[in-house]
């Protein structure tokens, strides 16, 4: 589903990630590692194509898109959902119309952006938060529903970067059983981060960076 070789990345002279080799099956579930500053952001903003490699190639789904043009990056990013935190809830609209932006940026019918809405709550176990306000939500809900968002096309591969990183630790757990539903259903999902408790015993391909190298991919 995800294939990088030789991957390497740099920003003005300093490398963020180097010689980044390794294989995402369909349906898997993974975590990312390392220290802060060690690659994890830079290597999910490869996947998604918000930055391009400057060497290596990348594959998504089959399809090679290290070198592929601006114009073909959206109809990729299409099957790919994030969970960013630069990506935060819009405060002036409630959550159904949170979740349905995307949708309606598309053009996609009323009843559609309602079926897949409401779909994407109960996958988050939110149906009834549909219309609230974010802030009146706990932090956890409103990292659930920025998961609800990230479902509502349906994508083959979530992309979560420090999911719980202002979370305390039973909060970051209701969340983590939220990624652990969605994968049960077969979509794709790598996590990026610095907290053990997530993926320790989880049984899950753990992938280790260190200064922008892969050092190590282990079953936790
Ligand atoms: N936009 C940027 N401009 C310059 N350097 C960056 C930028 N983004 C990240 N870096 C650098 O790239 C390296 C990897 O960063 P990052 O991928 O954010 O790591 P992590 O997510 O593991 O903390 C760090 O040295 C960081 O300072
Ligand atoms: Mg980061």
């Amino acid at each position: 589903m995800i294939n990088f070789h030789g991957v390497a990345k740099e920003y003005e002279n300093q490398t963020a990630v180097r010689d980044i080799t390794f294989s995402i099956e369909k349906g898997e579930m993974v975590f990312l590692t390392g220290p802060s500053g060690s690659g994890k952001t830079t290597l999910l903003r490869l996947i998604y194509l918000a930055e391009r490699p400057d060497s290596g190639s990348i594959a998504i789904a089959g399809q090679d898109v290290s070198e592929l043009k601006e114009s073909g990056i959206p109809l990729v990013r299409r099957h790919i959902g994030v969970v960013f935190q630069d990506f935060r809830l819009l405060d002036n609209r409630n959550v159904f119309e949170n979740i349905a932006l995307a949708l309606r940026i598309r053009g996609a019918a009323e009843r559609e952006i309602k079926s897949r809405v409401f779909d994407a709550l109960k996958t988050v176990n939110l149906r009834h938060k549909a219309d609230s306000w974010p802030r009146k939500l706990s932090g956890g809900e409103q990292q659930r529903i920025v998961i609800a968002r990230a479902m509502v096309s349906d994508p083959t591969v979530l992309l979560a970067d420090e999911p719980t990183g202002n979370l305390d630790p039973d909060t970051a757990e209701s969340v983590v059983r939220t990624f652990k539903d969605i994968h049960a259903k077969g979509t794709t999902i790598v996590i990026a981060t610095h907290n053990r408790d997530l993926y320790r015993n989880s049984g899950k391909r753990v992938l280790r960076l260190e200064a922008g190298m892969l050092i190590s991919q282990e079953v936790c």
